[in-house]
C-alpha cells in the first residue's frame, strides 16, 4: 500500500494515538540501579564526573532503599569500595565488607528489592586489574578461585543474584559449581557476557576507584570491532549456566544486543554505562541538549534493540519521569 492511500502520519497526529500504537515502551520495572557502597559512616560523596551519583556508606544506602522501591525500581546492583586494597584483592570476600553489609541493610529495609552484586576483583586490587597479576598479565585460572570466593561471600550475605563482570574464561561455570556445592543452586547468575574494552567506563573508574595502575583491560575485555565473538561468548556463558546475559556498554553496541536476543532468546540485560550517562549530563548542563528527552530516548532505544533489563544510573530519574508520564 502506498501514498496517498497509506499515510503514516495519520497515526502520529496526537499524543494519544502515538501512545496507542507505540511498539516499545519503558517502565521502571525494566531498570536496575547501580549503587557504589563505601566504608565509614554518613558518607555521601558525589562523583565528579557523574552528577547526581554518589559513593554512599551503609547508613545512607539503607535510607535509599525505600525510595528506590517506592519508585517501582525492582533491583539494584552493588559495587564496593573497600577500605583496604592489596595485590590479590583479599577484601573481596570479607563477610563485613561494604557490599556484604549493604546486602543485609537493603534486605532488612526493603526485602522486595532484588539485590544483585557485581563480582569482580578490580575494586579490591591495589593495581586495579580484574584478577591476579602474573608476568604483567591477569592470570585467568588463578583468578577464578578468587571470583568463586567473592561470589560465595555475596550469596552468604544474602544476595539475590550475582553478576560476574571480569571477563575471565570459564568463570560462569566455576561460580555455578561453587554456588551449587554450597547450597545456592537456586541463585541466578547474570553474566557480563559480552563486555567490551570501552572508553565509556571512564567515569565509573573514578566512582569505583578502580582505574588500572598500568596497562589496560584489552587482554580480557572484548575488542569493539567484534560481534561474532560476542555470540561465542554468550554461547559459552549459557552453556556454563548463565541465566541472564549482558551486553556492555549499551548504546554503542545496540547491534550486539539485537543479535544476541535474536540468536538465543535468553533474557538480555544491557548496561547503559557511566560514560553514556556522563555525556548526556554534561551536554544537558550546558543546555546543549534536553537531558530528560535524551535519557528516555536512549533507554527506549536499548529496550527496542532487544534488552529486557537495563542497568542505568538514570534509573531513579527515569522512573520519576515515567511516573509523571
Ligand atoms: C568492573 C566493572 C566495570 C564496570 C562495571 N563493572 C568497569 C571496568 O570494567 O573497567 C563499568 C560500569 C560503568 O562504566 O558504568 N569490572
Amino acid at each position: 500500500m502506498s501514498f496517498p492511500i497509506y499515510r503514516p502520519r495519520r497515526l502520529r497526529k496526537n499524543d494519544t494515538i502515538r501512545k496507542m500504537v507505540r511498539e516499545t515502551s519503558l517502565s521502571p520495572s525494566d531498570l536496575i540501579l547501580p549503587l557504589f557502597v563505601t566504608y565509614g559512616k554518613n558518607v555521601k560523596k558525589e562523583i565528579k564526573s557523574m552528577p547526581g551519583i554518589f559513593q554512599m556508606s551503609i547508613d545512607n544506602i539503607r535510607k535509599e532503599a525505600k525510595e528506590i522501591s517506592s519508585l517501582g525500581i525492582p533491583s539494584v546492583i552493588l559495587f564496593g569500595i573497600p577500605e583496604h586494597k592489596d595485590e590479590i584483592g583479599s577484601s573481596a570476600n570479607d563477610p563485613h565488607g561494604p557490599v556484604q553489609e549493604a546486602i543485609k541493610a537493603i534486605k532488612d529495609k526493603a526485602p522486595e528489592i532484588m539485590v544483585i552484586t557485581d563480582v569482580c576483583m578490580c575494586e579490591y586490587t591495589s593495581h586495579g586489574h580484574c584478577g591476579i597479576i602474573k608476568n604483567k598479565d591477569v592470570d585467568n585460572d588463578a583468578t577464578l578461585e578468587l571470583l568463586c570466593e567473592e561470589a560465595l561471600s555475596h550469596a552468604e550475605a544474602g544476595a539475590d543474584m550475582v553478576a560476574p563482570s571480569d571477563m575471565m574464561d570459564g568463570r560462569i561455570g566455576a561460580i555455578r559449581d561453587t554456588l551449587d556445592e554450597n547450597g545456592f543452586s537456586n541463585l541466578p547468575i547474570m553474566s557480563y557476557a559480552a563486555k567490551y574494552a570501552s572508553a565509556f567506563y571512564g567515569p565509573f573508574r573514578d566512582a569505583a576507584e578502580s582505574t588500572p595502575k598500568f596497562g589496560d583491560r584489552r587482554s580480557y575485555q572484548m575488542d569493539p570491532g567484534n560481534s561474532e565473538e560476542a555470540l561465542r561468548e554468550v554461547a559459552l556463558d549459557i552453556e556454563e549456566g548463565a541465566d541472564i546475559v549482558m551486553v556492555k556498554p549499551a548504546l554503542p553496541y545496540l547491534d550486539i544486543i539485537y543479535r544476541i536476543k535474536e540468536s538465543f532468546g535468553y533474557p538480555v540485560a544491557a548496561y547503559n554505562v557511566s560514560g553514556e550517562y556522563s555525556i548526556i549530563k554534561a551536554a544537558a548542563e550546558r543546555d546543549w541538549i534536553d537531558g530528560q528527552r535524551a535519557m528516555l530516548e536512549s533507554l527506549v532505544s536499548i529496550k527496542r534493540a532487544g534488552a529486557d533489563l537495563i542497568l542505568t544510573y538514570f534509573a531513579k530519574e527515569a522512573a520519576k519521569a515515567l511516573i509523571r508520564g
